[in-house]
Protein backbone atom coordinates (compact mmCIF):
# COMPACT_ATOMS: atom_id res chain seq x y z
CA UNK A 1 0.00 0.00 0.00
CA UNK A 2 1.24 3.54 -0.51
CA UNK A 3 0.33 6.91 0.66
CA UNK A 4 -1.17 9.80 -2.10
CA UNK A 5 -3.12 12.76 -2.24
CA UNK A 6 -6.89 12.83 -3.34
CA UNK A 7 -8.47 16.38 -3.78
CA UNK A 8 -6.11 17.27 -0.78
CA UNK A 9 -7.18 14.57 1.08
CA UNK A 10 -4.39 11.63 2.19
CA UNK A 11 -5.81 8.47 1.07
CA UNK A 12 -3.59 4.60 0.42
CA UNK A 13 -3.93 2.23 -2.22
CA UNK A 14 -2.19 -1.02 -3.48
CA UNK A 15 0.97 0.65 -5.64
CA UNK A 16 0.33 0.35 -9.48
CA UNK A 17 -3.92 0.24 -8.49
CA UNK A 18 -5.80 2.14 -11.84
CA UNK A 19 -6.69 5.74 -10.20
CA UNK A 20 -10.12 5.24 -11.61
CA UNK A 21 -10.37 2.03 -9.08
CA UNK A 22 -8.62 3.80 -5.97
CA UNK A 23 -10.50 6.93 -6.48
CA UNK A 24 -13.86 4.89 -6.10
CA UNK A 25 -12.90 3.29 -3.30
CA UNK A 26 -12.75 6.30 -1.51
CA UNK A 27 -15.91 7.85 -2.88
CA UNK A 28 -14.54 9.96 -5.61
CA UNK A 29 -16.57 8.85 -8.77
CA UNK A 30 -14.78 9.48 -12.06
CA UNK A 31 -17.09 8.81 -15.27
CA UNK A 32 -15.31 6.98 -18.08
CA UNK A 33 -16.28 6.24 -21.51
CA UNK A 34 -14.03 4.23 -23.35
CA UNK A 35 -12.71 2.32 -20.53
CA UNK A 36 -14.21 -1.27 -19.54
CA UNK A 37 -12.75 -3.36 -16.08
CA UNK A 38 -12.06 -6.74 -18.74
CA UNK A 39 -10.11 -4.49 -20.49
CA UNK A 40 -6.31 -3.60 -20.77
CA UNK A 41 -6.07 0.26 -19.93
CA UNK A 42 -6.42 2.34 -22.84
CA UNK A 43 -6.60 5.91 -22.12
CA UNK A 44 -8.38 6.93 -25.71
CA UNK A 45 -11.43 9.17 -24.81
CA UNK A 46 -9.89 11.53 -22.16
CA UNK A 47 -13.43 11.41 -20.23
CA UNK A 48 -11.76 10.63 -17.49
CA UNK A 49 -8.99 13.00 -17.01
CA UNK A 50 -7.98 13.98 -13.81
CA UNK A 51 -5.17 17.01 -12.31
CA UNK A 52 -1.67 15.28 -11.17
CA UNK A 53 0.82 17.31 -9.84
CA UNK A 54 3.76 17.96 -11.78
CA UNK A 55 2.14 16.30 -15.54
CA UNK A 56 1.93 19.26 -17.94
CA UNK A 57 -0.78 17.76 -18.87
CA UNK A 58 -4.02 16.26 -17.08
CA UNK A 59 -3.79 12.15 -16.98
CA UNK A 60 -6.24 10.11 -18.37
CA UNK A 61 -7.30 7.86 -14.50
CA UNK A 62 -8.57 4.76 -16.21
CA UNK A 63 -4.59 4.42 -17.72
CA UNK A 64 -2.68 6.16 -14.63
CA UNK A 65 -1.48 3.93 -12.07
CA UNK A 66 -1.18 4.90 -8.32
CA UNK A 67 2.43 5.45 -7.14
CA UNK A 68 3.55 7.32 -3.65
CA UNK A 69 3.59 10.54 -3.50
CA UNK A 70 1.26 11.01 -6.23
CA UNK A 71 -1.11 14.27 -5.85
CA UNK A 72 -4.04 14.11 -7.79
CA UNK A 73 -6.87 16.57 -8.22
CA UNK A 74 -10.32 15.33 -9.73
CA UNK A 75 -12.52 18.66 -9.57
CA UNK A 76 -10.43 21.99 -9.88
CA UNK A 77 -10.26 22.81 -13.86
CA UNK A 78 -11.53 18.85 -14.59
CA UNK A 79 -15.29 19.11 -14.72
CA UNK A 80 -14.95 21.84 -17.75
CA UNK A 81 -12.73 19.81 -19.49
CA UNK A 82 -15.13 17.03 -19.20
CA UNK A 83 -17.98 18.89 -20.19
CA UNK A 84 -16.12 20.45 -23.17
CA UNK A 85 -15.12 16.78 -24.23
CA UNK A 86 -18.94 15.99 -24.68
CA UNK A 87 -19.96 18.70 -26.31
CA UNK A 88 -17.32 18.12 -28.57
CA UNK A 89 -18.76 14.30 -28.95
CA UNK A 90 -22.66 15.29 -29.07
CA UNK A 91 -21.22 17.49 -32.59
CA UNK A 92 -19.69 14.65 -33.93
CA UNK A 93 -23.00 12.94 -33.99
CA UNK A 94 -25.79 13.15 -36.17
CA UNK A 95 -28.11 10.58 -34.68
CA UNK A 96 -26.84 10.58 -30.76
CA UNK A 97 -29.67 8.62 -29.34
CA UNK A 98 -30.99 6.11 -31.60
CA UNK A 99 -33.51 3.46 -30.91
CA UNK A 100 -34.24 4.56 -27.32
CA UNK A 101 -30.92 2.47 -26.08
CA UNK A 102 -28.83 2.99 -23.18
CA UNK A 103 -26.24 5.43 -23.58
CA UNK A 104 -23.30 6.66 -21.93
CA UNK A 105 -22.60 9.76 -23.58
CA UNK A 106 -26.12 11.47 -22.80
CA UNK A 107 -26.06 10.00 -19.59
CA UNK A 108 -22.81 11.64 -19.43
CA UNK A 109 -24.21 15.40 -21.26
CA UNK A 110 -27.26 15.40 -19.38
CA UNK A 111 -25.32 15.34 -15.46
CA UNK A 112 -22.72 17.67 -17.39
CA UNK A 113 -25.74 19.93 -18.57
CA UNK A 114 -23.91 19.66 -21.77
CA UNK A 115 -25.41 20.12 -25.47
CA UNK A 116 -24.10 19.90 -28.97
CA UNK A 117 -23.36 23.68 -29.78
CA UNK A 118 -23.76 22.56 -33.34
CA UNK A 119 -23.54 19.38 -35.51
CA UNK A 120 -20.34 19.31 -38.15
CA UNK A 121 -21.13 19.49 -41.55
CA UNK A 122 -19.27 16.14 -41.50
CA UNK A 123 -21.13 14.14 -39.22
CA UNK A 124 -22.49 11.84 -41.16
CA UNK A 125 -20.68 8.73 -41.77
CA UNK A 126 -21.09 6.16 -44.17
CA UNK A 127 -24.50 3.87 -43.31
CA UNK A 128 -23.91 0.54 -42.33
CA UNK A 129 -25.71 -2.41 -43.20
CA UNK A 130 -24.51 -5.76 -41.98
CA UNK A 131 -26.86 -8.82 -43.36
CA UNK A 132 -26.24 -10.61 -39.75
CA UNK A 133 -29.70 -11.42 -38.14
CA UNK A 134 -28.96 -10.49 -34.81
CA UNK A 135 -26.83 -7.13 -34.13
CA UNK A 136 -26.32 -3.88 -36.18
CA UNK A 137 -23.95 -1.37 -36.59
CA UNK A 138 -25.36 2.38 -36.52
CA UNK A 139 -21.85 4.77 -37.14
CA UNK A 140 -23.70 7.69 -36.21
CA UNK A 141 -23.96 6.93 -32.50
CA UNK A 142 -21.05 5.38 -32.69
CA UNK A 143 -17.54 7.57 -30.92
CA UNK A 144 -14.94 5.20 -32.17
CA UNK A 145 -14.00 4.43 -28.16
CA UNK A 146 -12.73 1.15 -29.99
CA UNK A 147 -13.99 -1.04 -26.75
CA UNK A 148 -15.95 -3.47 -29.26
CA UNK A 149 -12.58 -4.19 -31.41
CA UNK A 150 -10.59 -4.06 -28.00
CA UNK A 151 -13.31 -6.71 -26.72
CA UNK A 152 -13.00 -9.02 -29.56
CA UNK A 153 -9.42 -8.89 -29.21
CA UNK A 154 -8.91 -9.34 -25.91
CA UNK A 155 -11.81 -11.51 -24.50
CA UNK A 156 -12.45 -13.67 -27.72
CA UNK A 157 -9.03 -13.37 -28.93
CA UNK A 158 -10.05 -12.91 -32.29
CA UNK A 159 -9.55 -10.57 -34.93
CA UNK A 160 -13.40 -9.68 -36.12
CA UNK A 161 -14.03 -6.24 -35.89
CA UNK A 162 -11.15 -3.51 -36.72
CA UNK A 163 -11.48 0.57 -36.87
CA UNK A 164 -11.44 1.72 -40.39
CA UNK A 165 -10.86 5.05 -42.00
CA UNK A 166 -9.99 8.46 -40.01
CA UNK A 167 -11.88 11.63 -38.61
CA UNK A 168 -15.58 11.79 -40.09
CA UNK A 169 -14.56 8.73 -42.17
CA UNK A 170 -13.63 6.40 -39.42
CA UNK A 171 -16.11 4.01 -38.07
CA UNK A 172 -15.93 0.17 -36.75
CA UNK A 173 -15.81 -2.71 -39.46
CA UNK A 174 -15.67 -6.01 -40.27
CA UNK A 175 -12.08 -7.04 -40.35
CA UNK A 176 -12.64 -9.09 -43.65
CA UNK A 177 -15.48 -8.97 -45.91
CA UNK A 178 -18.98 -7.08 -45.10
CA UNK A 179 -20.20 -8.63 -42.09
CA UNK A 180 -19.50 -9.80 -39.00
CA UNK A 181 -20.41 -13.35 -40.49
CA UNK A 182 -17.23 -13.01 -43.50
CA UNK A 183 -14.89 -13.03 -40.08
CA UNK A 184 -14.21 -15.16 -37.51
CA UNK A 185 -16.99 -13.71 -34.89
CA UNK A 186 -19.19 -16.58 -33.19
CA UNK A 187 -21.70 -13.46 -32.43
CA UNK A 188 -21.09 -14.00 -29.07
CA UNK A 189 -22.67 -10.08 -28.63
CA UNK A 190 -19.73 -9.31 -26.32
CA UNK A 191 -18.99 -6.36 -28.50
CA UNK A 192 -22.67 -5.56 -28.18
CA UNK A 193 -22.25 -5.58 -24.28
CA UNK A 194 -19.39 -3.51 -23.90
CA UNK A 195 -20.37 -0.68 -26.61
CA UNK A 196 -21.39 2.50 -24.33
CA UNK A 197 -23.53 4.29 -26.70
CA UNK A 198 -25.51 1.54 -28.34
CA UNK A 199 -23.75 2.10 -31.82
CA UNK A 200 -23.91 -1.37 -31.87
CA UNK A 201 -27.21 -3.12 -30.74
CA UNK A 202 -29.34 -6.36 -31.08
CA UNK A 203 -31.48 -6.20 -34.54
CA UNK A 204 -32.95 -9.21 -33.42
CA UNK A 205 -36.08 -8.67 -30.73
CA UNK A 206 -38.81 -10.70 -29.79
CA UNK A 207 -42.04 -8.25 -31.06
CA UNK A 208 -41.73 -4.95 -31.98
CA UNK A 209 -38.05 -3.13 -30.19
CA UNK A 210 -39.32 -1.04 -27.16
CA UNK A 211 -38.66 2.66 -27.78
CA UNK A 212 -37.13 3.12 -24.15
CA UNK A 213 -35.00 0.11 -23.19
CA UNK A 214 -35.08 1.29 -19.37
CA UNK A 215 -38.47 0.70 -19.21
CA UNK A 216 -37.71 -3.01 -19.76
CA UNK A 217 -38.40 -4.92 -16.33
CA UNK A 218 -35.33 -7.09 -15.36
CA UNK A 219 -35.04 -10.86 -14.26
CA UNK A 220 -32.22 -12.78 -13.12
CA UNK A 221 -31.70 -15.92 -14.29
CA UNK A 222 -29.31 -18.92 -15.18
CA UNK A 223 -29.23 -19.60 -18.84
CA UNK A 224 -30.29 -23.15 -19.66
CA UNK A 225 -28.24 -23.87 -22.55
CA UNK A 226 -25.11 -25.80 -21.00
CA UNK A 227 -23.88 -26.46 -17.61
CA UNK A 228 -21.34 -23.27 -17.38
CA UNK A 229 -24.95 -22.08 -15.87
CA UNK A 230 -23.95 -18.22 -17.63
CA UNK A 231 -26.01 -15.61 -15.18
CA UNK A 232 -28.03 -13.55 -17.18
CA UNK A 233 -30.22 -10.73 -17.07
CA UNK A 234 -33.89 -11.22 -18.86
CA UNK A 235 -35.57 -7.75 -20.03
CA UNK A 236 -39.04 -8.12 -19.76
CA UNK A 237 -41.41 -6.13 -21.64
CA UNK A 238 -43.87 -5.21 -18.87
CA UNK A 239 -47.03 -4.73 -21.36
CA UNK A 240 -46.63 -7.95 -23.13
CA UNK A 241 -44.69 -9.99 -20.64
CA UNK A 242 -42.44 -10.87 -23.32
CA UNK A 243 -38.41 -11.41 -22.96
CA UNK A 244 -37.06 -8.85 -25.76
CA UNK A 245 -33.61 -8.75 -24.78
CA UNK A 246 -30.90 -10.56 -22.71
CA UNK A 247 -27.67 -9.23 -21.41
CA UNK A 248 -25.14 -10.37 -18.22
CA UNK A 249 -23.66 -8.21 -15.59
CA UNK A 250 -20.09 -8.17 -15.75
CA UNK A 251 -20.24 -9.18 -11.64
CA UNK A 252 -21.96 -11.90 -11.99
CA UNK A 253 -19.23 -15.18 -10.81
CA UNK A 254 -19.90 -17.82 -13.44
CA UNK A 255 -19.48 -15.73 -16.51
CA UNK A 256 -18.37 -11.77 -15.18
CA UNK A 257 -20.88 -10.76 -18.10
CA UNK A 258 -19.78 -12.35 -20.77
CA UNK A 259 -21.86 -14.89 -22.99
CA UNK A 260 -22.07 -17.22 -26.09
CA UNK A 261 -24.42 -16.66 -28.90
CA UNK A 262 -27.03 -19.20 -27.64
CA UNK A 263 -26.95 -17.28 -24.02
CA UNK A 264 -27.30 -13.92 -25.80
CA UNK A 265 -29.66 -14.36 -28.56
CA UNK A 266 -31.59 -18.04 -28.61
CA UNK A 267 -34.25 -17.04 -25.79
CA UNK A 268 -37.56 -17.12 -28.04
CA UNK A 269 -37.71 -20.81 -27.65
CA UNK A 270 -39.46 -19.29 -24.07
CA UNK A 271 -42.21 -18.29 -25.73
CA UNK A 272 -42.76 -20.90 -28.50
CA UNK A 273 -46.59 -22.38 -28.74
CA UNK A 274 -45.16 -26.22 -28.58
CA UNK A 275 -43.53 -26.00 -25.17
CA UNK A 276 -44.99 -28.30 -22.93
CA UNK A 277 -46.19 -26.11 -19.63
CA UNK A 278 -47.96 -28.65 -17.71
CA UNK A 279 -46.98 -32.15 -16.63
CA UNK A 280 -48.64 -35.09 -19.16
CA UNK A 281 -49.38 -38.75 -18.19
CA UNK A 282 -49.96 -41.37 -20.78
CA UNK A 283 -53.43 -43.00 -20.07
CA UNK A 284 -54.86 -46.11 -20.42
CA UNK A 285 -55.93 -45.03 -24.34
CA UNK A 286 -52.25 -44.42 -25.22
CA UNK A 287 -52.47 -40.71 -25.43
CA UNK A 288 -50.79 -38.01 -22.99
CA UNK A 289 -53.08 -36.05 -20.87
CA UNK A 290 -52.50 -32.84 -18.93
CA UNK A 291 -52.10 -33.10 -15.22
CA UNK A 292 -51.39 -31.89 -12.54
CA UNK A 293 -47.87 -32.12 -10.94
CA UNK A 294 -48.57 -34.24 -8.21
CA UNK A 295 -50.22 -36.72 -9.99
CA UNK A 296 -47.46 -36.89 -12.91
CA UNK A 297 -44.92 -37.20 -9.76
CA UNK A 298 -47.26 -40.20 -7.89
CA UNK A 299 -47.06 -42.02 -11.57
CA UNK A 300 -43.54 -41.42 -12.30
CA UNK A 301 -42.65 -42.77 -8.65
CA UNK A 302 -45.90 -45.73 -8.92
CA UNK A 303 -43.76 -46.75 -12.32
CA UNK A 304 -39.76 -46.33 -11.22
CA UNK A 305 -41.11 -48.60 -7.70
CA UNK A 306 -42.39 -51.05 -9.56
CA UNK A 307 -39.72 -52.05 -11.97
CA UNK A 308 -37.44 -51.73 -8.81
CA UNK A 309 -39.98 -54.54 -6.84
CA UNK A 310 -40.26 -56.75 -10.51
CA UNK A 311 -36.57 -56.36 -11.63
CA UNK A 312 -34.13 -55.34 -8.69
CA UNK A 313 -32.90 -51.51 -8.36
CA UNK A 314 -30.23 -52.27 -11.06
CA UNK A 315 -32.81 -52.84 -13.35
CA UNK A 316 -32.74 -48.91 -13.19
CA UNK A 317 -30.28 -46.52 -15.31
CA UNK A 318 -30.82 -42.14 -14.64
CA UNK A 319 -29.36 -40.71 -17.31
CA UNK A 320 -28.47 -36.91 -16.61
CA UNK A 321 -27.21 -34.15 -18.24
CA UNK A 322 -24.09 -31.30 -18.47
CA UNK A 323 -27.37 -29.16 -19.19
CA UNK A 324 -28.72 -29.14 -16.35
CA UNK A 325 -27.00 -27.29 -13.10
CA UNK A 326 -24.87 -28.63 -10.87
CA UNK A 327 -26.97 -28.63 -8.06
CA UNK A 328 -29.60 -30.61 -10.20
CA UNK A 329 -27.12 -33.16 -11.16
CA UNK A 330 -26.51 -33.27 -7.56
CA UNK A 331 -29.94 -34.02 -6.76
CA UNK A 332 -30.73 -36.37 -9.06
CA UNK A 333 -27.34 -39.09 -8.26
CA UNK A 334 -28.93 -38.08 -4.58
CA UNK A 335 -32.28 -39.60 -5.88
CA UNK A 336 -30.83 -42.50 -7.47
CA UNK A 337 -28.57 -43.85 -5.31
CA UNK A 338 -30.99 -42.89 -2.17
CA UNK A 339 -34.23 -43.69 -3.52
CA UNK A 340 -33.79 -46.10 -6.07
CA UNK A 341 -30.79 -47.65 -5.07
CA UNK A 342 -28.92 -48.06 -8.10
CA UNK A 343 -25.59 -46.65 -8.53
CA UNK A 344 -26.30 -46.73 -12.91
CA UNK A 345 -26.13 -43.30 -13.36
CA UNK A 346 -24.03 -41.46 -15.82
CA UNK A 347 -24.28 -38.14 -17.70
CA UNK A 348 -24.61 -38.01 -21.71
CA UNK A 349 -21.67 -35.65 -22.39
CA UNK A 350 -19.37 -38.12 -20.52
CA UNK A 351 -19.19 -40.35 -23.68
S1 LIG B 1 -19.96 -10.82 -31.43
FE1 LIG B 1 -18.29 -11.61 -30.13
S2 LIG B 1 -16.91 -12.65 -31.56
FE2 LIG B 1 -18.27 -11.36 -32.80
S3 LIG B 1 -17.17 -9.44 -33.09
FE3 LIG B 1 -18.46 -9.19 -31.28
S4 LIG B 1 -17.13 -9.76 -29.55
FE4 LIG B 1 -16.16 -10.55 -31.41
S1 LIG C 1 -19.31 0.69 -31.87
FE1 LIG C 1 -19.54 1.24 -29.72
S2 LIG C 1 -17.83 0.20 -28.68
FE2 LIG C 1 -17.33 0.25 -30.87
S3 LIG C 1 -16.12 2.09 -31.14
FE3 LIG C 1 -18.25 2.64 -31.57
S4 LIG C 1 -19.07 3.40 -29.63
FE4 LIG C 1 -17.17 2.31 -29.17
S1 LIG D 1 -24.36 -18.52 -22.36
FE1 LIG D 1 -23.42 -20.17 -23.54
S2 LIG D 1 -21.72 -20.86 -22.24
FE2 LIG D 1 -23.11 -19.69 -20.91
S3 LIG D 1 -24.51 -21.23 -20.02
FE3 LIG D 1 -25.48 -20.41 -21.89
S4 LIG D 1 -24.90 -21.83 -23.49
FE4 LIG D 1 -23.49 -22.19 -21.79
S1 LIG E 1 -12.30 6.46 -19.91
FE1 LIG E 1 -10.32 7.10 -19.50
S2 LIG E 1 -9.63 7.87 -21.38
FE2 LIG E 1 -11.56 7.06 -21.83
Amino acid sequence: MVKFSLDGKTVSAPEGELLVYAAARHGVFIPTLCHDEKLDPYGGCRMCVVDVEGSPRPLPACATRVTAGLAVSTNSSVPQYRKTLTEMLLSEHLNANPGGRPNELLDMAEELGAAAPLILPDAKREPYEDRNRLMGYDPDACILCNRCVRYTQEVMQCSALSLEGRGPTARIVPTHGHSWLDTECELCGGCLSTCPTGAIYEKFHEGAPPQHERSLDQVKSTCTFCGVGCQIDLHVDPATKRIVKVTSDPGYVSNEGNLCVKGRFAFNFVHHPDRLTQPLVRGEDGELHPTSWDDALRVAAEGLRGVKERHGPQAIGVLASARLTMEENFLLQKLARTALETHSIHSCEAT
